[in-house]
């Protein structure tokens, strides 16, 4: 009898780590040993967080924690199927309610995440005979479900609104087009050109979609976002929003008309084919939008904070680059500097993830930083201290 020796089909992946130790870009997943907060233990280590986006703390804020824990007792801890068969419980539907009333929107549609929400969004509104125009630095959500709508996807450079115009300009007036920006760039900090980008889409007759995963709870009055802070209320029809972040839960929604809304429940594959959230998360969910509308104090707070920790950064010599949200990188190009500095700066207490290509282009590596509402003066000195004494060790200031 033969043996066969099977050699490992998957092997080409353990090729492709040892690229990455070599070029010093594996990652070992650090691990929160704590809650997740402004001040937490990672690995061990006692640091000032400056990696999440927990932007006003509510992953931990007791009003969010006491409806979560009221919702287990009351209803359990799943919801045991898919929002269009058995999943959708009365308190989806609350918080759908509530979410439409704060964005001042017909109807809301919750998702599993953010990341649904764009993914499952823009791939069941177009069709392979549809046209995305989308900004080069829109998140891979967007990315993904461009490509799995089929579309035609045309990219133009990042905030170019007249290179969006020469693309729409090439197409024929009858075909249907989705402009798609980011609200807030979640790398570098920057805000789409929302008006501009408003009035090229009602120019061409272009459905206007807006990811605000990054503004929900920071821009706009109480955190309802960018569509909010421009004024731009009525002229995108596609808003998407997170539950994840700013939010300090779990998930991602879409704000618009009942139509839009009711078709997602028809044929969103997110919606359609993966269990609705836990009765707590939903209910965590309500409370922060309590949250924004009562204490509207913690986003003043998140933006004393932000502005004090740029301009220290920029004090101290670091290119922030075009950040105007709490989200500021500091851009040292090459990416294994980029975790070198961001691996000192966790030894000397400070945790602020490296993040090199493909996240970001090959030469714009950095180290993210966010401020939070729950970072105390403290806090944000000795992150400055760490970081100049660390930037000037490696060089970088
Ligand atoms: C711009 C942007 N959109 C969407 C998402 C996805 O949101 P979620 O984490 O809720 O899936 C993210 C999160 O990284 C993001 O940065």
């Amino acid at each position: 009898m033969t043996t066969i020796t099977r050699r490992d089909p998957l092997r080409y992946l353990g090729d492709e780590l040892d690229t990455l130790k070599t070029q010093g870009l594996y990652r070992h997943l650090r691990i929160v040993e704590d809650e997740q907060r402004a001040h937490t233990t990672v690995d061990g280590r006692s640091v000032v967080n400056l990696s999440s986006n927990n932007y006003l703390g509510l992953t931990t804020h007791p009003r969010l924690r006491e409806r979560a824990l009221e919702a287990v007792q009351q209803f359990g801890v799943g919801s045991g199927s898919v929002r269009s068969i058995a999943g959708t419980m009365a308190i989806h539907m609350e918080l759908e309610r509530r979410l439409a009333e704060f964005k001042h929107t017909e109807a809301v549609v919750v998702f599993q995440s953010g990341f649904t929400a764009n993914a499952g969004t823009v791939s069941s509104i177009l069709t392979r005979e549809d046209v995305v125009i989308s900004d080069s630095l829109n998140h891979a959500s967007i990315i993904d479900g461009c490509r799995l709508s089929r579309a035609a996807i045309k990219v133009f450079p990042h905030k170019d609104v007249d290179a969006a115009r020469i693309l729409l300009q090439e197409l024929p007036a009858a075909q249907r087009k989705l402009l798609i920006t980011d609200g807030v760039f979640s790398m570098d900090g920057d805000l789409g050109p929302l008006p501009a980008l408003c009035d090229l889409a009602e120019e061409f007759g272009c459905i206007m979609m807006v990811d605000d995963a990054h503004a929900s709870g920071v821009f706009g009055r109480n955190g309802r976002g960018t569509v909010d802070h421009f004024g731009m209320h009525g002229r995108v029809d596609v808003q998407v929003g997170t539950l994840s972040k700013a939010m300090g839960g779990l998930g991602g929604y879409v704000a618009g008309s009942r139509d839009l809304i009711d078709f997602l429940y028809h044929r969103a594959r997110p919606f359609l084919f993966s269990t609705s959230h836990p009765p707590a998360v939903a209910a965590a969910c309500i409370a922060a939008i309590d949250v924004l509308l009562e204490e509207p104090e913690l986003i003043d707070r998140l933006w004393e904070n932000s502005r004090f920790f740029k301009a220290g950064l920029e004090a101290h010599g670091f290119d922030t680059g075009i950040s105007e949200s709490p989200i500021t990188p500091v851009i040292v190009g090459d990416g294994t500097l980029a975790m070198q500095l961001s691996d000192r700066l966790f030894q000397e207490g400070v945790f602020a993830q490296g993040i090199a290509f493909p996240t970001v282009a090959r030469d714009k590596a950095r180290v993210r930083t966010i401020v939070t509402a729950t970072h105390t003066r403290d806090d944000l000195q000795f992150a400055l201290d760490v970081f100049k004494r660390v930037g000037g060790e490696l060089g970088i200031i």
